[in-house]
């Protein structure tokens, strides 16, 4: 699958425009796996925009639960909205709003029992890598945020390094291979119903290196987000994996 993740970004005018070159493009390749998660602001309008289209529209995060806490949007709205994923445990929800892993665990537990694709983002910073860590903080992620909870037939997990986003610097896609099947086995051994799930990479995909990681055997798409930006950028996306899917 790939999803363009948006971010705060796009304004009424501009998704409008988005939308319309990318349904142009994609009368010609056509949208295999493909999701979209806009601002919650803008969801409603992007959904009705792409109705006619094969392309999941979904939240970039949820909150545990609703009434009393300003600001929120809670699991029911998601489920009201027909939401059809949800990223949790982005790196900049984790960093900026201080998410840890108990609470993305919660959110976890939430999107299990609905219907909801729950898309869970994992990575290690910069210095973990290099100080050769990243399989230990990958492993400790996933128990804390999956063990125990009810499993979800539909877990989805993006591994995407924290120095990758929005950098320009990524690992080498044989590296990002490796550390898929890992993420694979570590979650078929938490998970109460084996689960082997997909695993995205994010971090600085674009046309001119999507290729390359979706050669590799583990590697099952792409959580994209500067790239999404441009209608044309992400369709190029779209186009290079839908060579690349039957591998
Ligand atoms: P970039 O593609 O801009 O590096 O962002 C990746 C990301 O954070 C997607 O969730």
């Amino acid at each position: 699958m790939i999803i363009a993740n948006w971010k705060a970004n796009g304004d009424f005018e501009s998704n409008k425009v988005w939308c319309s070159r990318f349904i142009a493009r994609m009368s010609s390749i056509g949208a295999k796996s493909t999701g979209i998660a806009p601002s919650h602001l803008h969801f409603n309008h992007i959904k009705s925009y792409l109705k006619d289209h094969d392309i999941e529209i979904g939240f970039q995060d949820i909150d545990i639960e609703g009434g009393a806490r300003t600001g929120s949007i809670s699991p029911s709205m998601a489920i009201d909205s027909d939401c059809s994923f949800c990223l949790i445990g982005h790196s900049e929800r984790r960093e900026i709003f201080n998410e840890d892993n108990y609470i993305i665990s919660k959110k976890y537990q939430m999107l299990a029992k609905s219907h909801i694709k729950p898309v869970l983002c994992i990575g290690e910073s910069l210095t973990e890598f290099q100080a050769g860590k990243t399989e230990q903080k990958l492993q400790t992620q996933i128990h804390e945020c999956i063990k125990g909870n009810v499993s979800s037939e539909n877990l989805i997990i993006a591994y995407e390094p924290i120095w990758a986003i929005g950098t320009g610097n990524t690992p080498k896609p044989k590296d990002v291979n490796t550390i898929h099947e890992f993420i694979k086995d570590v979650v078929q051994s938490a998970s109460e119903n084996n689960l082997r799930p997909q695993v995205l990479y994010g971090g600085s995909v674009n046309k001119s290196n999507a290729a390359d990681f979706f050669v590799e055997k583990n590697i099952d798409g792409a959580l994209v987000g500067g790239a999404s930006l441009d209608a044309d950028m992400f369709s190029d996306i779209i186009e290079i994996y839908s060579r690349h899917i039957e591998k």
